[in-house]
């Protein structure tokens, strides 16, 4: 699907982990080992990649969603490594634990909502379940997407549903807001799925999906500032990784794994002269070797079994020595 918005569906079968096989031996924890989860959820990356860090591995669960924690009880009790779990977003917890001194053989992120999320109506991600406008992965952030939708300007609207939901129709759906609010407040997903069904052409209400599926996704990117935690978490998660930790990423839009390619490849380079130095006079060298040179995709047999992870893609990288 190139150049649009990578969807993650959901479906009842989500807990799944997403390639679960392949990131397991391509970021091939060893006993011993520290390995940082840094989106928890369901912990099912997290029963594969602690199977063999043993009694003196140590696996150290992070999420943003204070519901993770009865999941992360569970993996906790039947683990046979030590275990440890930060709630907060994983900018600002690998920032924590790189103050401690903790040092990390292997870094994951997950990129995204779970199924447990997106299937309990009452946190507002679901277009298609009648719940409070809230769609925050972390209760405690201040802004809903409530009060997104009640304050944000038009241009700012139709910017984000543009760049962060591919919208065709961004522009009518933000005067549509615009005007709805003036009359009364947008408070419930039902009030913004009407706002948007309105402001679309009739034939787009029957192709493509739901009809507010991308503006969902671009407000749930806003809410929980998904980009930007993302930009700070690759460095803070760089910055953790041990000589010969690995770091990787599962993104399931483009935006994210545009954002993820560039973070990876700018690591493994090295000389930056111009072309046609005869030698090179910058010495900038390369802090990480690719573990992918292009992204690895789930197979059509995993897609069959679990289609949220058919627009799943996953890079990763080591760090050198010294890099
Ligand atoms: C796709 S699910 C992860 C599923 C997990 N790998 C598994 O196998 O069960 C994403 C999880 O990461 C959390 N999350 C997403 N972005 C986050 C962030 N920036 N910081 C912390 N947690 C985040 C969400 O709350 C959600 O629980």
């Amino acid at each position: 699907m190139p150049g649009s918005l990578l969807m993650a569906a959901p479906d009842a079968v989500a807990h799944a982990p997403v390639l679960a096989d392949e990131i397991a031996e391509l970021l091939a924890p060893r006993p011993g080992e520290t390995v940082v989860d840094c989106t928890f959820g369901a912990g099912g990356h997290a029963r594969v990649l602690s199977a063999d860090l043993g009694p003196n591995g140590l696996y150290i669960a992070i999420d943003q969603d204070p519901d993770v924690r009865a999941h992360f009880a569970t993996f906790a009790q039947n683990a046979a490594c030590d275990t440890r779990f930060v709630r907060a977003n994983f900018a600002d917890a690998l920032a924590g634990l790189d103050a401690e001194g903790v040092r990390a053989d292997v870094v994951l992120m997950d990129l995204g909502l779970s199924s447990m999320q997106i299937d309990r109506p009452e946190r507002g991600f679901s277009y298609s379940r009648q719940a409070p406008l809230d769609m925050r992965m972390d209760p405690g952030r201040d802004r809903s997407a409530a009060d997104v939708v009640a304050t944000a300007s038009e241009a700012d609207l139709t910017r984000w549903m543009r760049e962060y939901g591919e919208e065709r129709y961004a522009r009518g759906i933000a005067k549509g807001i615009v005007r709805r609010r003036a009359e009364q407040p947008i408070t419930t997903t039902a009030d913004l799925v009407e706002v948007v069904k309105a402001a679309v052409p009739t034939a787009a209400l029957f192709a493509g999906g739901h009809p507010a599926k991308r503006v969902f996704q671009a407000l749930r990117i806003v809410v929980n500032e998904e980009l930007d935690v993302l930009e700070e978490g690759l460095d803070e998660a760089f910055a953790l990784l041990a000589p010969g930790g690995r770091l990787g990423v599962i993104c399931f839009h483009s935006l994210e794994d545009r954002m993820v390619k560039r973070f990876m490849r700018d690591r493994v380079r090295g000389c930056i002269c111009p072309p046609g130095m005869p030698v090179c006079g910058c010495g900038r060298q390369s802090a990480a070797a690719a573990i992918t040179t292009r992204a690895v995709k789930p197979s059509p047999e995993e897609i069959d079994v679990n289609p949220r992870a058919h627009s799943a893609r996953f890079r990763a990288i080591v760090r050198r020595a010294g890099g």
